[in-house]
């Protein structure tokens, strides 16, 4: 708390004597290619801290700068929409010296980013790609497209039929299944569900796949900023609407750990988990602690998991190389058009994790211990 007055107190002088020197504006800044890193700061902007997984992200960002010798503002929006801006407006104000941010909602960061870009500040986009702006230098995600396919692919997996990561699959259906997508302010999603779909849609074409609802499209099938609770209740408004024939559902397509157990919790206030109606099979995504219990324990069938260790290791390594005077090395300058313009991007591969996998990819790399996977929580 103190270190971080101290760092808001600095800043505001810096900030001051900036404006007052440059006539510049406040956060106006100078050349930074031959400062010390203890003379620079790097404000962090992370969406919420509803979710286990931006926690982590926020702690592996801070960490790993102040390794470099950095100081950090680290601060997480609630999941709204106008602290998020003014956090990121006090951080320019401030004075730092390059921002990271994950947005909530990726159209809504414009004139921040205008004023970051006046001040001569880089911005990477984190995870999430922020939209409609031209002042996005860098982002660094994971194959988002790719998780999708991962999700499908996971979806198929677990209701036994041959897929590209489980070609011994030998179920033909059909089988009823559910779709869920994420937030359509986040441009993830989109990516999450054309992923998906480019896996599911033929066989939904050819009748393997029964979507019951009908809910099909991204529109129908969307979680307003990726909330456990509106999934829960469309799911049980799914289960009133399209399962009170008898019919049961045998799999859900789920986008997020957090969506999942809201999922899985309608679910088993209906009953499922039971010889009679088992638990469907629902994927998810982010390793979240309390869902690779819940996977442990045979209640999830998938998660997606992608680290965020890796990922806060790319910002690092992008912040560093625009404060140092260069330009981040992107591994792909192509997919991500955030309506203005091609955000040069550094993307992260992903890992499908079964109960099986949990010791390998989850316990062994360090990312959960096996008593937090016990416990279905972080320590
Ligand atoms: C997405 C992110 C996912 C998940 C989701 C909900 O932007 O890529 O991994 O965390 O937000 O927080």
């Amino acid at each position: 708390m103190s270190r971080k007055l101290g760092l808001t107190a600095a800043s505001a002088v810096l900030a001051l004597t900036l404006a007052a020197c440059g006539g510049e504006g406040a956060g106006s800044n100078s050349d930074t290619s031959n400062a010390d890193p203890e003379d620079l700061s790097i404000g962090v902007s992370m969406p919420t801290q509803t979710s286990e997984r931006w926690i982590a992200d926020g702690n592996s960002v801070k960490e790993q700068l102040e390794d470099e010798g950095y100081e950090v503002e680290l601060q997480y929006a609630n999941d709204d929409i106008p602290t998020q801006s003014q956090q990121v407006d006090q951080m320019i104000t401030q004075g730092v010296d390059a921002l990271i941010i994950a947005a909530i909602d990726g159209t809504a960061l414009s004139s921040q980013l205008q004023a970051a870009a006046d001040a001569n500040i880089p911005v990477i986009s984190y995870d999430r790609l922020i939209r409609d702006s031209e002042n996005v230098d860098f982002y660094v995600s994971f194959d988002n497209f790719k998780v999708g396919v991962a999700q499908a692919n996971a979806l198929l997996t677990g209701l036994g039929i041959a897929n590209e990561e489980n070609p011994g699959g030998t179920a033909t259906g059909p089988f009823n299944i559910e779709l869920f997508a994420g937030s359509l302010d986040d441009n993830n999603a989109f990516f999450f569900f054309d992923g998906a779909m480019s896996v599911l849609q033929p066989l939904i074409d050819d009748g393997t796949l029964v979507v019951k609802s009908g809910q099909t499209t991204i529109e129908q099938a969307a979680t307003l900023r990726w909330q456990q609770e509106t999934a829960q209740k469309r799911m049980e408004d799914l289960l009133t609407s399209s399962y009170n024939d008898g019919s049961i559902v045998n799999g859900v397509l789920s986008p997020y750990d957090g969506l999942s157990r809201g999922i899985i919790t309608a679910l088993q206030n209906a009953g499922y988990g039971s010889a009679e109606k088992p638990m469907p099979v629902v994927t998810g995504q982010d390793a979240e602690i309390a869902s690779v219990k819940l996977i442990a324990d045979g209640v999830q069938s998938s998660t997606i998991f992608k680290d965020t260790r890796l990922l806060a290791e790319q910002a690092v390594i992008a912040a560093k190389a625009f404060l140092e005077g260069d330009e981040p090395e992107a591994n792909d300058t192509e997919t991500y058009d955030n309506g203005v313009k091609v955000v040069p991007s550094y993307l992260l591969p992903v890992v499908t994790v079964f109960a099986d996998d949990i010791q390998k990819e989850l316990v062994d790399t360090g990312y959960w211990t096996a008593e937090e996977v016990e416990a279905g929580q972080a320590d």
